[in-house]
């Protein structure tokens, strides 16, 4: 066995003769950036290794390095200072809690009669107009045991958490009870606490999905899993979800016992690995999901910590890479009532998209790859403390903002679609996407400006990766449209989902044609959509039903089938002039 010392971490692990150094870090549990999956092409997992004797670190790939002797290895910075969205826009709701609480009165047992302590409770649940549908529930044995003693001390009236046929707990006092709301993200999760009685929001926590140590996509993440199972994937997203429901409940200062009931929406890729459900219909053509029904799950399956009967509600999924977080975006914005067409958009590494006006839906999913979150780009990186966030040419010179105001160390998504933008405004760079400027890069901030001791650039072939992913969501706006007999014109509004969509400059996006410029002025953010709809699930119960509709209803445009997909793509690679 070999000793790796982590020097950031002051942390020594054992490692194998011939380990995997990223496998090593993984299993040291630092969470190691890894976007491409560990396949040697994103350049994230970049760390400085030298031997004891070595004065000098050499920097290398902890994914392609081979453990051979004792290591000091000195890992970047990963995941420190990032900002997660978690607001979004919200819409008047009707509290009508999935998961109720109801005073009941039980009738005591007549002499002579022997109708059951089960029997009389449900009959008084029947009595508040719950339960009617369908057969009655079959007896749950713990509670049918505290309804006898409970009518007796109370005199029957006494009061009962319900959620559709399951009892969750029956009390003779009023209940404090609470729900959560989950939006699993490819790149974060976003945990809410609602109280149960009010619907009021009482606390909030977030963290990166710790899965992006096994691919920062949704393809190199179901391709891990399925070259080494779903166990590792899926076990390490339930312990995200079961150690937040912990600090949800920690920092409301309740007992997590009384989380009665949970939902859960994410993309098609992030539900399946979280259900332990096979990907391997996701990257297989034709790319359908093995499940789009919704489904309700129990706590105690997932040893979640929280209240054992408590339900687990999973959002539908509409197709493969058109997900359960698209179906909440729906839920919470009300999408398909909107009288004009209105184009709701969620960029990250893939673009999933909803066209819709009154209730006809259409929806499409582009692969716009990881540019937007600053993988594949020289200095990209996520939205994260040291990254330049909003750029602007000031004549001579660049001006900056960096998020958590320090030094730069790289580019972020929303700072590198300002950048293009202002190259274009200021023809220092032409439609094809050529820099016009002497060298084939620009400088952003010198050596001396940026945190690292290197200069902050953005190099020729980054613009063309720029030019992928933009080409990529445009060209799906456009062929949305188009199936609908419509012009992009036609388009009343766009709404913007999603941290990216949140933190972009709108102007930039049409600048460079990520949006067409005919839609300039007709955009909004409406930020975490997914978790408000999340949220919504669970605060109106008729909104569980409606999901479940949205999803079957909402029509599906696979790209890769239409003919003039590519063409519109090759052209949609070109700037728009300005
Ligand atoms: S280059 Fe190593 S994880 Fe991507």
């Amino acid at each position: 066995m070999f000793q790796i010392y982590f020097s950031r971490e002051d942390l020594t692990v054992q490692a194998e003769p011939q380990a995997n150094l990223l496998e090593v870090m993984r299993k040291a549990g630092l969470h190691p950036d890894a976007p491409c999956g560990g396949h040697g092409k994103c350049g994230k997992c970049k760390v400085g290794i030298r031997t004891a004797e070595q004065s000098e670190p050499q920097t290398v790939l902890a994914c392609q390095v081979q453990v051979e002797s004792d290591l000091i290895v000195d890992s970047m910075l990963s995941g420190k200072g990032y900002s997660i969205l978690t607001e979004g826009v919200q819409m008047a709701t009707t509290f009508d809690p999935i998961v109720r609480q109801v005073q009941i009165e039980v009738e005591p047992c007549i002499k002579g009669e022997s109708t059951s302590d089960w029997s009389r409770l449900i009959l008084a649940l029947q009595k508040e107009g719950l339960l009617l549908d369908g057969p009655a529930p079959e007896p749950d044995p713990e509670i049918a045991s505290q309804a006898g003693p409970l009518q007796r001390s109370t005199g029957g009236r006494m009061w009962a958490l319900v959620s559709g046929k399951n009892i969750l707990a029956v009390s003779a006092d009023k209940m404090e009870y609470y729900l959560a709301a989950f939006d699993i993200g490819t790149t974060t999760v976003v945990g809410y606490l609602l109280d149960g009685n009010t619907g009021e929001a009482v606390t909030v926590t977030s963290r990166l999905n710790p899965q992006a140590e096994y691919g920062g996509d949704v393809i190199n993440r179901a391709n891990y899993s399925l070259e080494h199972g779903t166990e590792q994937v899926t076990g390490c997203i339930r312990q995200a979800i079961r150690e937040m429901l912990a600090e949800l409940a920690q920092k409301a200062g309740i007992d997590a016992g009384k989380i009665a009931g949970v939902s859960i929406a994410g993309n098609t890729c992030m539900h399946h690995l979280f259900m332990g459900i096979s990907v391997d219909s996701l990257v297989h053509a034709p790319y359908n999901p093995a499940v789009s029904e919704p489904m309700i799950r129990r706590a105690a399956d997932y040893q979640f910590g929280i209240h054992p009967k408590a339900p687990i509600f999973m959002l539908p999924n509409i197709a493969g890479f058109v997900g359960a977080d698209t179906v909440a975006c729906l839920v919470s914005t009300d999408l398909a009532e909107v009288k004009d067409w209105t184009l709701l958009i969620d960029i990250g590494t893939n673009g999933e998209m909803v066209l819709a006006r009154d209730h006809e839906m259409i929806a499409c999913s582009t692969a716009a790859g990881p540019a937007f979150e600053g993988a594949g780009i020289t200095h990209g990186m996520r939205g994260s403390e040291g990254a330049i966030s909003k750029v602007r040419w000031a004549e001579d010179h660049w001006d900056y903002e960096v998020v958590g105001g320090t030094k730069p160390r790289g580019i972020c998504g929303s700072g590198l679609l300002d950048l293009v933008s202002e190259l274009l405004l200021s023809g220092q760079m032409d439609e094809m996407g050529e820099l016009q400027t002497e060298e084939p890069r620009i400088i952003l901030a010198d050596k001396d400006e940026s945190s690292t001791g290197a200069p902050v650039t953005l190099e020729q072939k980054d613009v063309r990766q720029l030019q992928l992913a933009k080409a990529a969501i445009a060209a799906g706006v456009h062929l949305l449209a188009e199936s609908r007999n419509i012009d992009v014109t036609d388009i009343s509004e766009v709404w913007l989902a999603g941290a990216f969509g949140s933190f972009m400059s709108p102007e930039s996006a049409c600048n460079i044609g990520l949006i067409p410029p005919e839609l300039r002025g007709r955009i909004k953010a409406i930020g975490n959509a997914a978790g408000e709809g999340a949220k919504r699930v669970l605060l109106e119960r008729s909104a569980w039903d409606k999901a479940a509709y949205l999803a079957a209803e909402c029509d599906f445009l696979e790209l890769a089938t239409i003919a003039e997909f590519q063409d519109r793509y090759v052209d949609e690679l070109e700037f728009p002039e300005l």
